[in-house]
């Protein structure tokens, strides 16, 4: 019996992910919800070591089909050590990004069969979904500006323009498929701005 509640925050490069995260964190805390933070791929040490085979360049490409086995053994890993018993004691889970990113990436991104990845969803989460999903969204061309601001890039981070168009695509047709789960927030107006829409969007999960 899961009573804890899973929220996952999506979107593209330099969408403001880890600015929003500890802004959700702290809405929830100062509601005196339990909530547990955590990422993907990555949230245990063996899957933070897979995250690290994902991320990093290597002297040989990395198969798209080995790209995405790889995410959802990190997710396998990630379910079994942290977010099913945090749901199970009732805590809240907010992860940075989770299954959709699989969607958008490896399916839009990659170009590999959406069918596949719903079989491993199904199979490695059987019928685990997040209760709320927020995709922060804004055109590729921001984002991509933002995130470069950073530094050096990842093997994500270095692809191009074209591969971030398919992932912002994949993203707002599933948030298109399904609105009851998902929220996009225009992720492209002032912070002030995005977190009023967060935190519009968490008062009233909290109320269901
Ligand atoms: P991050 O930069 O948001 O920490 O995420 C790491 C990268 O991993 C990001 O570029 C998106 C990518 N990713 C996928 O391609 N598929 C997935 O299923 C997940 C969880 C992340």
């Amino acid at each position: 019996m899961m009573q804890g509640r899973l929220i996952t925050l999506e979107g593209g490069e330099g969408v403001g992910k880890s600015t929003n995260l500890r802004f959700i964190e702290h809405w929830l805390q100062q509601r005196r919800i339990e909530v547990t933070v955590t990422r993907e791929p990555g949230g245990t040490l063996l899957a933070e070591k897979i995250r690290g085979l994902l991320l990093d360049f290597h002297d040989e490409p990395l198969a798209p089909q080995a790209e995405l086995l790889l995410m959802f053994a990190a997710r396998a890993q990630h379910l079994q050590q942290v977010i099913l018993p945090a749901l199970t004691r009732g805590t809240w889970v907010v992860c940075d990004r989770f299954t959709d990113a699989s969607y958008a990436y490896q399916g839009g991104g990659r170009g590999l069969d959406m069918t596949a990845i719903a079989w491993l969803e199904q199979w490695v989460q059987d019928d685990l979904r997040p209760d709320l999903t927020l995709i922060l969204d804004a055109p590729v061309a921001v984002g991509m500006q933002r995130a470069g601001r950073r530094g050096d890039f990842d093997r994500f981070e270095n692809e191009r323009l074209a591969f971030f168009e398919r992932v912002r695509t994949a993203y707002l047709q599933r948030a298109a498929q399904s609105p009851a789960r998902y929220r996009v927030i225009d992720a492209a107006l002032p912070l002030d701005d995005v977190q009023q829409q967060i935190a519009e969007v968490l008062a009233s999960l909290c109320q269901t």
